[in-house]
Parts: structure tokens; sequence; C-alpha cells
């Protein structure tokens, strides 16, 4: 089972999109058994994925010492793809592990749905602290999409050295230049550096009718540059994935 987090330190990059994007490949394509888990308390993962959810205060409870994931679970439309969603008690998120105490709870309670899943998909919020520090623990890879901005390129600095200080060791870390406009001058500067090896996720008008549509872009618009950037980037993904499990 691998742990994909989909992190970022800044907000509105298009975490939620790449997340539910990622998670429905995942299942769809990869045909791996898949979790997306919305940590986030705004909740856009299910509304992505066109799930209506029930007003509830439950997933925070999840991480309290008798806490269980799999009780929260809901299958999808998406064979293989099930859903952990968000709701408004994950705003005491970072109160209740600073009270549990356990660095690893995250990483301890997707572990413990490795008979269920390949994959657990995290969509994760932009926060740092007590629960960025969760997220960076449970990783098995991270994916940070970050606009094309040298002020991006500072927060990936930044976050190295907190996976660092968590992991202890060389990040398993993807970076992904989100919504990058090839019209925009600043864009093209900043790609030219060293942004430029990143897998690129365009501006795109498909992209965005995502949210319109509540539903992967895959569903509607497979055969676009769009859809095929996002493919791109689960594969290599995968790729790291393997190579992390050859190397570890
Ligand atoms: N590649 C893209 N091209 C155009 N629009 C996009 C793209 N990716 C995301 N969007 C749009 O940008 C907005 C923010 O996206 P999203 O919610 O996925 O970002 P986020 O990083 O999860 O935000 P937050 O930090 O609030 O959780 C949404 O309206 C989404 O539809
Ligand atoms: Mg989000």
């Amino acid at each position: 089972m691998a742990v994909i987090a989909v992190y970022s330190p800044k907000g509105g990059v298009g975490k939620t999109t790449l997340s539910v994007d990622l998670a429905w490949r995942c299942s769809m394509l990869g045909k791996h058994r898949t979790l997306l888990w919305d940590l986030d308390v705004q909740g856009g993962a299910a509304y992505l994925l066109g799930v209506n959810t029930e007003p509830r205060l439950r997933a925070a409870g999840v991480f309290q010492r008798e806490g269980r994931p799999d009780q929260l679970i809901e299958p999808t439309i998406y064979p293989g793809l099930s859903l952990l969603s968000a709701d408004d008690s994950l705003r005491a998120l970072p109160l209740h592990l600073a009270r549990l105490g356990q660095r690893r709870r995250l990483a301890v309670l997707a572990q413990s749905l490795q008979r269920d899943f390949d994959r657990v998909v995290l969509d994760c919020p932009p926060m740092q602290g007590e629960v960025s520090d969760q997220i960076l623990a449970a990783a098995d890879v991270l994916i940070v999409p970050l606009p094309a901005s040298p002020l991006a390129s500072r927060a990936l600095d930044l976050l190295r050295r907190d996976m660092l200080r968590v992991h202890g060791r060389h990040p398993p870390l993807l970076p992904v230049l989100s919504m990058y406009d090839v019209r925009r001058k600043g864009h093209r500067i900043a790609r030219e550096g060293r942004m430029s090896a990143f897998p690129v996720i365009p501006q795109s008008s498909l992209i965005e009718q995502t949210a319109f549509r509540r539903a992967p872009i895959g569903t509607f618009a497979p055969n676009t540059e769009a859809a095929q950037s996002m493919d791109r980037l689960w594969r290599a993904i995968e790729v790291k994935l393997w190579e992390e499990r050859a190397v570890g």
C-alpha cells in the first residue's frame, strides 16, 4: 500500500483538483483499490467527485485513540474508488493531534487500511504545523503543486527542510508546476530556472470545469492536453513509488 499526499504550503494551487483526479486514475486506470481521504475542512474532494455529504462531525474523531477510519469510508460511483470525506470537526484537528501527542498518528491510521486499499490519496489543507508534520510522516510520496513563481520555489526549499526534520532522509517529493500559463512571461521565466524539470499541469478551462461538472476530466475530456498532463503526472507518481520501493 502506498500513501500519496497532495500537499503544498500554498493555498488555491490545485491540490484538491489534483487529488481527485489522481485518485480517480489510481482506481480506474491503475486498477488499484483506492481511498481518497479529505483532510481539509473545506470538504472539496467529495464535492468534486459529485458526492453530497451529510452534515456530521466525525472526521476528526478518527484521530482519537479509539478512532476507526474504516467506519467513515464510503464507496463512490467509480469502481475501486472510496472516499473518507471531511467535515467541520477537522477545524479542531491540530488540537486533537497535539493532545494525543502521537507524531505518527496519521501514518498509523493510513497503514491500518492496507488490507483494504492499495493507494491512499490524501487531499491536504494548506497549513503548516502539527497537521503538515503528520502528513509528511505518513506520505510515501509527496506531490507538491506550486505556482510558477520565485516565491513558490522558496516555499519548496522550506518544505524540503521540514521533510528532512520529520523524515530524517532525502524526501520522496515530486514538485508540480501547477496552473502554468505559457502566455505569461513570469511563468515562462520561472519555468526556465530550477522548475524546468517539474511536471506541468496547465492553466486550463477544462480542468476548471471539473468543479462545475463535479467529475474528473478523464470522464468528459480524456483526449485533451489537460487530461494528458494529469495522466503524465499520475504515471510519474507510479514510477516514483516503484523507485522508492526498489531503493527501500
Ligand atoms: N490547472 C487548473 N487550471 C485552471 N483552474 C484550475 C486548475 N486547477 C485548479 N483550478 C481551479 O482553481 C481553484 C482552486 O483549485 P483547488 O481547490 O483544487 O485548489 P487547492 O490548492 O485545493 O485550494 P485550497 O488551498 O483552498 O485547498 C478551483 O476553482 C479549481 O477549479
Ligand atoms: Mg483544497
